[in-house]
């Protein structure tokens, strides 16, 4: 089942991180079928490109590192000169995943799940921010996971970093709103992406087994995340800031 695009983003530039991975692809394919230019920015260069190329004319791939001030700099600035404007971000990129307690995960393994999740949320919106105001304000929308909301067993650094990340969208939702900027967090609970094959043989397994723990009793779907991210980036949203939505199928309501 697809979910039906509007056109609520004409004429409107979103940059997305991560976006040459699964959620990252539906969501920009959803801002392209509501209108929007888009630059699809991933840590992969050609990842990055082939998406572009396969969304069509109204994408462009850029390599960017959301951890490091420079390239987080130069792609809003390619942003800026290509498209004149900038009216939306996501936050989408992530760290591979890796599971411990703080007894065992390997101390490189917490610093680069907090850097690309929380520190380059930081780093991007340093840039994203005074394009967007002089834009006329924006949008902005920081992927996070239900697992910012709950204590997953071995798990200390992502739910640590999603956690981080869904206060910071706050904190940043406070500072900005003068700027005609809302910023949201938008919390996913287990969606069919190839992240979960690290745990799993195929999507269907991994359907099969935690399908049950969300109130819809399946997983969620790429699109569904697209679908809902691209609410927070339009104007239907326009009195939503400083929240986080769960897009989650139900797993946090028990
Ligand atoms: N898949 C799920 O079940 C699920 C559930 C809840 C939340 N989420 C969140 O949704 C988002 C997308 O999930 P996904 O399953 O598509 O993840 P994914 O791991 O498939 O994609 C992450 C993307 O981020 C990119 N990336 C990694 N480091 C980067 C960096 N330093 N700079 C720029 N890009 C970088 C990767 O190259 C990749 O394209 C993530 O933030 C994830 O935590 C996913």
């Amino acid at each position: 089942m697809t979910v039906a695009a509007g056109n609520r983003l004409e004429g409107k530039v979103v940059l997305i991180s991560g976006a040459a991975s699964d959620i990252g692809v539906a969501i920009a394919s959803r801002c392209i079928a509501e209108g929007a230019s888009v630059v699809c920015a991933d840590l992969d260069p050609d990842a990055a490109a082939r998406t572009a190329t396969q969304l069509g004319s109204a994408s462009l791939g850029a390599r960017c590192d959301v951890t490091d001030l420079e390239s987080a700099r130069a792609v809003v600035e390619l942003t800026r000169s290509t498209f004149g404007r900038l009216d939306g971000y996501v936050h989408n990129a992530a760290a591979p995943w890796h599971d411990g307690s703080v007894e065992d995960l390997d101390p490189a393994h917490w610093h680069q799940e907090i850097d690309v999740s929380l520190t380059g949320a930081f780093l991007m919106s340093r840039f994203v921010v005074p394009v967007m105001r002089d834009s006329g304000g924006g949008s902005i929308v920081l992927v996070a996971s239900q697992l910012g909301h709950v204590a997953a067993q071995r798990s200390v650094a992502y739910c640590a970093a999603k956690a981080g990340l869904i206060h910071l969208a706050r904190l940043m939702a406070v500072d900005h709103a003068a700027d005609g900027i809302r910023v949201n967090s938008l919390s996913p609970g287990a969606v069919r992406t190839g992240r979960l094959l690290r745990s799993w043989s195929s999507l269907d397994e991994a359907d099969s087994n935690l399908g049950p723990a969300h109130v819809l009793g399946r997983i969620g779907r790429p699109e569904e995340i697209g679908a809902s991210t691209a609410f927070l980036l339009s104007e239907d949203a326009s009195f939503v800031t400083a929240t986080d939505l769960l897009v989650d199928g139900g797993y946090t309501a028990r």
